[in-house]
């Protein structure tokens, strides 16, 4: 038996704003923000009615649509997010009301931008473990709510989205082959999103809800470090030369970290595809629109090896080897 992708989708808002527009924002310009990460534009939500759970929602039908296969049929649904519309319920139970998935067990997962890849991974135990059989992994953001939206330093980075892939386990070879993850709790700082303060009858907290901070220069450094060296090591615990791989799909964070991790696996950059120009940084729902976009542009074949790959905060990272 393969735990397999058998489809793919995804959905991004229609407000589209470009580097141009967020100078009228805050003191910045196209020329920095191009050169320094390769966003040109992101996709920012219309409001409230298309938050987190929407999106996930239109991409969890896109995906069943891809798949060809009914909601009734998912055992298991798991929602990437480090920004839900509501603590409870869950997004992923909210997905399964509206698509109707009555069999399936529901949770979200939050491991910032590595959680569509460790819900993957979860979804993987869950089927090799025969505890479900069909599940539909989600990563869905709307980072535009958690942006203080005068901080340039960190506002021109995140877009929203949502990208979504059902998996299946199916009779032959391939799928998820192998993956290594890992997360570094002491360096938790580099990058947060504090949530409410402490409010009860024995204290009340002044600390109101908090914007994603960040030191670049240190997410920067731990990315180009840890995602070669843990792509190396799926790679060789497969037996995979780098060049074997068809893709390498990873996190959409900045264009200057994917070309690093490009020189250092010593690939050419045609094997890493790049969305992050009209999306910038969609955090857990990179990974999955950028699957879907090369899935529904024809340019995955059955027996690609793909590799994904994701970092974030926590901090929290891994790669997976897939062959579709
Ligand atoms: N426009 C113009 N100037 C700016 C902007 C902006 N939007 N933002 C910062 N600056 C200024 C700073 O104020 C600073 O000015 P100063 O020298 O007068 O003090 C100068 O530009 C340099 O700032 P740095 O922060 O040192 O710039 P750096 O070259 O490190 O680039 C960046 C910042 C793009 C964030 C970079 O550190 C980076 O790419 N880090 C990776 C982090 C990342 O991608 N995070 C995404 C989220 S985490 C994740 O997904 C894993």
């Amino acid at each position: 038996m393969a735990v397999k992708i058998i489809g793919t989708g995804s959905y991004v808002p229609e407000n589209v704003a470009d580097n141009q527009f967020l100078s009228t924002i805050v003191d910045t310009d196209d020329e920095w923000i191009s050169q320094r990460t390769g966003i040109k534009e992101r996709h920012l939500s219309s409001g409230s009615k298309e938050g987190t759970t929407f999106m996930a929602i239109q991409a969890a039908h896109a995906a069943l649509e891809d798949a060809g296969i009914s909601a009734e049929e998912l055992d298991l649904i798991i929602v990437a997010t480090a920004s839900a519309d509501t603590y409870v319920p869950s997004t992923a139970c909210q997905v399964q009301g509206e698509i109707g998935a009555i069999r399936a067990t529901c949770f979200d997962l939050n491991a910032a931008c590595s959680g569509f890849l460790f819900s993957l991974n979860t979804v993987n135990a869950y089927l090799e473990t025969g505890m479900a059989k069909t599940a539909l992994v989600i990563g869905a953001e709307t980072l535009s709510r958690e942006v203080d939206w005068s901080d340039r330093s960190t506002c021109i980075l995140f877009g929203d989205g949502a990208g979504a892939a059902v998996v299946k386990n199916v009779e032959g070879k391939g799928g998820i082959v192998a993956s290594v993850s890992g997360s570094d709790g002491t360096q938790g700082d580099v990058l947060t999103c504090k949530g409410r303060g402490i409010q009860n009858p024995f204290y009340k907290s002044k600390r109101k809800k908090d914007y994603i901070q960040m030191n670049g220069q240190s997410v920067f450094r731990f990315a180009v470090t840890t995602v070669p060296k843990y792509i190396k090591q799926v790679l060789r615990r497969t037996g995979t030369e780098p060049d074997d791989v068809k893709f390498y799909v990873l996190h959409q964070a900045n264009r200057r970290i994917l070309e690093l991790i490009a020189k250092r696996l010593k690939v050419d950059m045609d094997k890493i595809p790049m969305n992050l120009d009209r999306y910038g940084n969609t955090s857990s729902a990179s990974i999955p629109i950028l699957l879907d976009e090369l899935n529904r542009n024809g340019l995955i074949e059955e027996g690609d090896k793909i590799v994904l790959s994701g970092f974030g905060g926590g901090l929290t990272w891994g790669a997976t080897l897939i062959v579709w």
